[in-house]
């Protein structure tokens, strides 16, 4: 057993005080971690304040309603599908649960208004916008129907975002699986829950165990989003062996995208590195070459590199391409530690917020 294996069987300690695996209904939420909590509950409309972080191709119809059937608040992840797809997916998620979810939609999208109102066709009750300060039109629009939560990654832009129109903000840090920004969640917290007080706020990123959200509802948090920690899920319809990348990754696994040029941006992405990493280096030094010597210009040599990604996720997360295919994760992957279902990883985490509690007396 290696290192990493064999700080995960420390960490798959049996969970307290609620039983793993309880259906939601029967899950007891501490009276003090429900207080805590409250204010994201109501704004979600539901009993645990957890979105599970919308995730491209992992959060489709059945993780989404698996989450939210165990209490929390499943986020469908829109990605690049076109408004015909997400017609159907939220559909289908309706289908398979009666409590609420929500659709989170990429601000670039070039059809983000037609998302829009397929979410409204369908009386979705909460729009995440992400990828970028969402358009005023698109707030104004989604704000008819649903309420909007919206990415925050400073205190000025967050303010702005109120005032736009945001019913409630995510704060994500870099330690979040996928693509992030330069400040980690433990600054951003500390930046923005003291001074945003207008509207709930959620932390996401590094997210892993219940002491951590009981520890950031204390600094004033509404809830919390984690992405990673559901992948493993035994409703998630990830490839098995995406899956078992994640049971055997430790945090320090989940790397960030390195830019080898600056005259080649590339967009920070949090992932277990792989062969296809490597290649990704190779592919920026041989472009950057080809720059140099004027053999392509600069536009071309940026959507080499931007394409270089392209559909690597699906290939990674459908298809279980692990060596070459983009394994997005969160530091957090050292705290998966096995396939299990939703309502289990759920009654663990409220079993950990409710021991901290607990331990802290009073
Ligand atoms: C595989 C994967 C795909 C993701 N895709 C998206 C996405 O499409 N849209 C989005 O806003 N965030 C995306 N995220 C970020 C998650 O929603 C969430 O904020 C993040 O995973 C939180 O960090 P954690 O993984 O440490 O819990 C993705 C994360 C992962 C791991």
């Amino acid at each position: 057993m290696n290192d990493a294996a064999a700080t995960k069987n420390e960490l798959r300690s049996a969970p307290h005080g609620v039983e793993a695996g309880a259906p939601a209904s029967e899950l007891a939420i501490p009276p003090r971690l429900a207080a805590l909590w409250k204010r994201g509950a109501d704004f979600l409309g539901c009993p645990i304040s957890i979105l599970a972080g919308a995730m491209s191709w992992v959060s489709e119809r059945n993780l989404v309603a698996a989450i939210s059937n165990a209490g929390g608040f499943g986020v469908i992840a829109c990605g690049a599908m076109t408004p015909a797809l997400l017609d159907a997916e939220i559909k289908a998620t309706l289908a398979l649960t009666k409590r609420p979810f929500g659709v989170n939609l990429i601000t670039m999208h070039p059809q983000l208004m037609e998302l829009v109102e397929v979410c409204q066709a369908n009386g979705v009750t909460h729009v995440v916008f992400a990828g970028g300060v969402p358009p005023g039109d698109a707030i104004k629009k989604a704000k008819t129907f649903a309420k909007v939560l919206c990415f925050a990654p400073a205190v000025v832009l967050a303010k702005r975002l109120i005032k736009n129109g945001a019913d409630a903000l995510v704060i994500e840090g870099s330690e979040a699986g996928g693509h992030i920004g330069p400040v980690s969640t433990s600054v951003l917290a500390q930046e923005i829950l003291p001074v945003i007080r207008d509207v709930p706020v959620f932390v996401a990123g590094g997210i892993g165990r219940g002491e951590a959200i009981v520890s950031f509802l204390e600094m004033g948090a509404a809830g919390v989003q984690m992405g990673s920690r559901f992948v493993c899920a035994t409703e998630s319809i990830a490839h098995p062996k995406f899956k078992q990348a994640f049971i055997r990754a430790a945090a320090r696994e989940a790397v960030t995208s390195v830019q080898l040029d600056k005259r080649l941006p590339v967009i920070p992405v949090r992932a277990l590195a792989n062969q296809g990493t490597e290649i990704f280096m190779e592919t920026q030094r041989r472009v950057l070459d080809k720059l140099v010597k004027g053999e392509v210009d600069q536009l071309a040599a940026q959507l080499e590199i931007e394409h270089f990604w392209a559909g690597a996720l699906r290939r990674a997360v459908i298809e279980g391409d692990v060596e070459f295919g983009s394994m997005m994760a969160g530091q957090s992957v050292g705290m998966v530690t096995r396939e299990e279902p939703v309502a289990a990883i759920m009654a663990e985490l409220i079993a950990q917020a409710g021991d901290a509690l607990a331990a802290r007396g009073g």
